[in-house]
């Protein structure tokens, strides 16, 4: 393929790391068709907007980009040249006919199950509209060709998808369909793959990761046993665990594997027992400090993190004080908060005891607070410490290099561009409540920590 005929792409991804995962394996997909990514829709051939729908406002947000993005298409229409303009992601899944709708100007509109049908379509797309929203991920991964070009030193690797689980304030079942998992073996080569690439650290990515089964029985931590013996791979990460998926086996990993990093995101969302249970989240405040306890028996040394959601219907202030006292008996390294926002067609949607939003405001302002204190203290114990950086990018300014911690703690260090990709031992200087500084640390720190 040469410049001349080669066709730009541009997609803006929003929400989790598995949107990112997708819209990386989606410029995949349709680099054999000529296509190569670019940092800009000025221009584009394509445009895909790759969305997420786990909080309110989602669909006004995908609109008012759609607006600039009309304009730069009949920019484009002026000079007798077309951009294809697409949107994917979760909030083309549940309101795919909503957008094609309101918006003539979008050419295709598929949820994310889709992606490994993304070339049909758009060649399908430049005669016709077309609209996918089918929920079935059984052929997704088998058909989505290997990773093109460098892969970079961190890499992710979807391994479950969807959730089975109707948490009753949650749009992912009906978004990301029903819980599928990856066979063990397309797992096990993949990460070969990418080892062979280059990449060190692998995060295994799932909206319940710990769900994951293999067709044998096999669950996370069994998984993470054989990753573990793959030459190349130094790190290993996962996210995000739910805690009814806790197995034996991946306590042991934590205790037995060195190379699974220490730290677990594993959200709560509430400490009150009966807001559990209005959320249907099928555990108790109790059962999630055991698994707790348990995680720390396993690896002293793990850090947690979780999600929180406050005013959700019916959460009474002295309900809101459990997850208050929750927040406390745990002490998280980090954490992501929010309001209860109603999804449409979730079963909270309909729930009486709706929470003001000047109450759900005071309430998320002191759980921030209190969980930012929290990551500042812990961010502050690392301060001295000496503990392997991978370099995954480089820094704001030059001769600086970015990393994560085996925390998790993002870490900016100076330190030269040869280093990028390597695993290095870093001494942390300064913490903050959200990012740590450090130095390569010299042969002295490295034995003294
Ligand atoms: N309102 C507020 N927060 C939500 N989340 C999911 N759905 C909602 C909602 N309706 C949060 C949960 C979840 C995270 C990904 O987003 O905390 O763990
Ligand atoms: Fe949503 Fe609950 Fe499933 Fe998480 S476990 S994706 S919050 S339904």
């Amino acid at each position: 393929m040469t410049a001349a005929n080669t066709k730009k792409l541009y997609i803006k991804t929003w929400g989790c790391q598995m949107n990112e995962y997708d819209s990386r394996r989606m410029a995949d997909v349709l680099a054999p068709l000529g296509y190569a990514a670019v940092d800009s829709a000025d221009d584009a051939d394509m445009v895909i907007l790759n969305t997420c729908h786990i909080r309110e406002k989602a669909t006004e947000k995908v609109f008012s980009d759609l607006g600039r993005i009309r304009d730069q298409k009949n920019e484009k229409a002026a000079r007798g040249e077309k951009m294809l303009v697409a949107v994917a992601g979760c909030v083309a899944q549940a309101e795919g006919e909503f957008i094609a709708k309101r918006a003539p100007y979008v050419d295709m509109v598929f949820g994310p199950q889709t992606y490994h049908l993304l070339p049909e379509m758009v060649v399908k797309a430049t005669g016709e509209r077309v609209i996918n929203t089918s929920l079935s991920a059984e052929n997704k991964f088998d058909n989505l060709p290997s990773e093109s070009g460098d892969v970079g030193p961190a890499a992710f690797l979807s391994i479950q998808e969807g959730c089975d689980k109707f948490c009753t304030f949650c749009v992912v079942p009906y978004t990301r369909g029903a819980e599928f998992s990856r066979p063990l073996a397309a797992i096990v080569d993949e990460a070969k793959r990418l080892a062979d690439r280059g990449a060190k650290d692998i995060t295994l990515l799932g909206q319940n990761v710990n769900a994951w089964h293999g067709q044998n029985g096999e669950t996370l931590g069994d998984l993470l046993y054989l990753l573990h013996d793959i030459p190349g791979i130094e790190q290993l990460r996962y996210m995000t665990s739910h805690p009814r998926d806790m197995h034996d086996r991946l306590y042991d990993a934590h205790r037995d594997l060195p190379k699974v990093m220490p730290f677990m995101h594993l959200p709560v969302q509430s400490g009150s027992d009966a807001i559990l249970k209005a959320m249907n989240r099928k555990h108790t405040a109790a059962e999630y400090m055991d698994i707790i306890e348990r995680l720390k028996k396993a690896r002293p040394d793990i850090a947690f993190s979780s999600d929180f959601i406050v005013g959700f219907p019916g959460e009474s202030d002295a309900q809101f004080e459990e997850t208050m006292d929750l927040i406390r008996a745990v002490g998280f390294a980090a954490s992501y908060s929010f309001k209860y926002s109603s999804r449409p067609g979730t079963p909270a949607a309909t729930m009486q005891g709706l929470i003001r939003e000047e109450i759900k405001s005071e309430r998320l302002t002191r759980l921030q607070e209190l969980l930012r204190t929290q990551h500042t203290a812990f961010n502050g114990t690392c301060v001295g410490k000496t503990m392997p950086v991978m370099f995954s990018g480089k820094g704001n300014r030059d001769g600086q290099l970015h990393g994560r911690t085996p925390y998790n703690q993002a870490i900016h260090v100076d330190a030269q561009a040869r280093l990028l990709g390597e695993i290095v031992p870093v001494e942390v200087t300064k913490a903050t409540a959200t990012a740590l500084s450090g130095r390569i640390a010299t042969r002295e720190t490295v034995l003294a920590a």
